[in-house]
């Protein structure tokens, strides 16, 4: 399902093809007045947006207008209010609760798959699914002023939105644990040396930083990107013997083509 841009605004995002690059596409989380509060429609937004992706997009960048990367679920959906272009929270004694959850999901699951690069701009508060969104990327730039914060367990919940696997994977567990039952926030310096980010850019900086961050990993043959992010996507769960096996059969199909044709561009 593809949403036009004005089903897409009401859902507060923006897409923008060729931005900042020709081969990348920008998603911006556009309720800069709501700090970017996010909504189920958000997540249906997004999840469209993962689904309709064009073919010619290689990196995703998803950032967050105004002040704020992101202040987490809009709260006044916890408190059963309305929200413009959202369904409200479903009751969990709701059949099919975990459905409704696994649809909310889908927003996040599309930015690791293998096509693309995704990168989070965060600057500012990234609280909550905000922290879960920048952690669904498979890259994050921070701003010198971006603070984390994984808020759900002060809220009595847990984080829901495909965020726990990445911050374990990422920090390891025991920091994770402190992270999730603390609800303190994490500063930009801090969150370079825990490795939640890859860099750490004044904040006037930062568009410059992720342009170019995009140029580099455009300049890498599609096939070539593809293969080396499943190969390396695999890399946690195999054993030596099994990655080298994984390496070998990733290799074949690059080289070939290669092989024939001497000079032939990186595919
Ligand atoms: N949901 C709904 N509205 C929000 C949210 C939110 N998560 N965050 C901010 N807003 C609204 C405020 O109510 C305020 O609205 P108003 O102008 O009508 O009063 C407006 O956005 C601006 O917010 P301020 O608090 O004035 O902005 P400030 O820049 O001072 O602070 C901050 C930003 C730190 C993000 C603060 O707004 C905040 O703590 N928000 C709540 C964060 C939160 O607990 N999120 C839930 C996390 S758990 C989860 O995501 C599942």
């Amino acid at each position: 399902m593809t949403l036009s841009p004005g089903e897409l605004a009401r859902t507060g995002l923006r897409f923008d093809l060729d931005q900042p690059l020709p081969g990348a596409a920008t998603v911006t989380l556009s309720r800069p007045e709501r700090r970017n509060a996010q909504t189920p429609g958000m997540w249906r937004g997004l999840a469209a947006i993962g689904r309709s992706l064009p073919e010619q997009v290689r990196v995703v960048v998803i950032r967050g207008e105004g002040s704020s990367f992101s202040a987490g679920i809009d709260l006044r959906l916890l408190g059963g209010e309305a929200v413009p272009g959202s369904e409200p929270l479903p009751s969990p004694a709701d059949p099919g609760f975990e459905d409704w959850i696994a649809s909310c999901q889908e927003g996040f699951g599309w930015l690791r798959q293998p096509e693309i690069v995704s990168i989070a701009a965060v600057h500012g508060h990234a609280i909550g699914a905000g922290f879960q969104l920048a952690l669904g990327c498979d890259l994050r730039v921070l701003a010198d002023t971006a603070q984390l914060c994984m808020r759900e367990p002060t809220l009595g919940l847990v984080p829901d939105l495909m965020g726990t696997k990445p911050l374990v994977d990422i920090v390891g567990l025991p920091r994770a644990l402190e992270i999730c039952l603390t609800g303190r926030i994490l500063a930009a310096a801090e969150a370079r040396e825990l490795r939640l980010a890859e860099l750490v850019v004044p904040a006037d900086e930062m568009n410059g930083a992720v342009s170019d961050l995009a140029a580099a990993i455009l300049t890498i043959g599609p096939a070539t990107a593809r293969a080396t992010k499943e190969l390396l996507a695999r890399a946690p769960r195999s054993t030596l013997a099994e990655q080298a096996a994984a390496e070998r059969a990733a290799q074949a199909p690059l080289i070939r083509p290669r092989v024939l044709t001497p000079g032939a561009p990186t595919l």
